[in-house]
């Protein structure tokens, strides 16, 4: 007899990572993960590879160097900054900590795919609520707490539409929401905004009980495959964090790797400057060929193939997506299909080098004078 997992487990769709093979292609354009295409600092490399010699060590557990480079940085305080394997371990440690069988986890319904997941992996209700033109709702996640609401996730820019709140609206939603109720502000993409208003929210994290701050390497420092993130937060959730978390999560060559990042700003700049440029480039070329690009504050866009929202617009939408990640999948190029998000009628697609996004509008290009084609000797 099998052992039965808690209820719900065994019927939850796991998560869906952006596709890194395509069959029969040798190193085909990966545009699917919202990866840093210009990699990471090559003094984060070398940083790496100094401890190569050390492995029989355990990492320092509380990543001291890190978050003192960390606070140092970003001018936070120390105490307040926990490290984790990802954002995605710290997503799952506020989950755990805070919330549980018969509670609440709100989140906007094109949110990061994440944190319903991780509601379902901690026996609580996942909340989806309803965006508008692809909008997170402020007003319509106030309406959806109710007293089983333990925490509210949102993604700031937001995965996969590339949405990003004022911070009028992080303010109303703050000043809406009971104090017991935890606010998470996942700000993965914060590097790439290029709007002198934005704020990540470290403020509210340093002046409210009940804010929690995420940020990650995994983007514009180019170190996914290390698995580095961090939270900001008042003590008391930090200390929570403290006690349940693994001590050893975080490599000690992860965190010499983060350090070195953090010190290499111009390889930041770098890469604000390549996506800034390319992700208007991109976003207009694909505009022009009649498809809808929405605008994105992130390293990525996200097309939508539909006229509308109406069903048959959206059935035809989907096929046309379909459609076109097929014939991008031929030409060796990754992109991601939104389908897990309840959008198979849109694709999302990272700000990769210079030859990669003139290589996908050439695509697109090639796609749609074929497509014309065909069509006109049907017609
Ligand atoms: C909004 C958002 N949050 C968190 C993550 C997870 O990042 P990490 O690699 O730090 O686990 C991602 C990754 O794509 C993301 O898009």
């Amino acid at each position: 007899m099998t052992v039965p997992a808690r209820p719900g487990l065994d019927v939850l769709s796991p998560y869906v990572p952006g596709e890194a093979k395509i069959p029969g292609i040798d190193n085909p354009i990966r545009l699917a993960s919202n990866e840093n295409s210009m990699g990471c600092s090559p003094k984060a490399v070398d940083a790496f590879l100094s401890l190569s010699r050390q492995l029989h060590r355990y990492p320092d557990p509380s990543a001291t160097r890190l978050r003192e480079t960390i606070s140092d940085r970003f001018k936070l305080h120390l105490k307040r900054i926990v490290c984790g394997a990802g954002s995605d371990e710290l997503i799952e440690l506020l989950a755990q900590a805070y919330a549980g069988p018969g509670d609440e986890i709100i989140y906007s319904q094109y949110g990061f795919m994440k944190y319903g997941i991780t509601a379902v992996a901690v026996g609580a209700k996942p909340v989806p609520v309803p965006e508008k033109d692809f909008k997170t709702q402020i007003t319509e996640i106030l309406a959806a707490i109710t007293p089983r609401t333990r925490i509210v996730f949102l993604a700031n820019p937001n995965n996969p539409t590339g949405s990003l709140l004022t911070l009028d609206e992080i303010l109303t939603l703050h000043r809406g929401l009971p104090s017991r109720v935890l606010l998470v502000l996942d700000a993965a993409y914060a590097d790439y905004v290029d709007d002198k208003t934005y704020d990540p929210g470290y403020f509210l994290a340093e002046d409210k009980e009940n804010v929690v701050v995420l940020r990650t390497f995994s983007k514009i420092y180019g170190l996914a495959a290390l698995r580095i993130g961090w939270a900001y937060a008042h003590e008391s959730i930090i200390d929570i964090l403290n006690r349940i978390r693994g001590p050893f999560t975080l490599s000690a060559p992860s965190q010499a790797a983060a350090c070195a990042a953090l010190g290499d700003r111009q390889h930041v700049q770098k890469s604000f400057q390549h996506n800034r440029q390319w992700l208007r480039w991109v976003t207009q070329h694909i505009q022009q060929l009649r498809y809808h690009v929405l605008p994105s504050a992130g390293n990525f866009v996200m097309v939508h193939f539909s006229q509308s929202m109406k069903p048959s617009h959206r059935k035809q939408g989907t096929q046309l997506a379909q459609d076109v990640k097929s014939f991008l999948n031929q030409q060796g190029i990754i992109v991601r299909p939104l389908d897990p998000y309840g959008l198979p009628d849109c694709l999302r697609i990272t700000i990769g080098t210079a030859q990669e996004m003139e290589t996908v509008v050439r695509k697109f290009q090639d796609y749609q004078s074929r497509h014309q084609h065909l069509r006109q000797s049907v017609g």
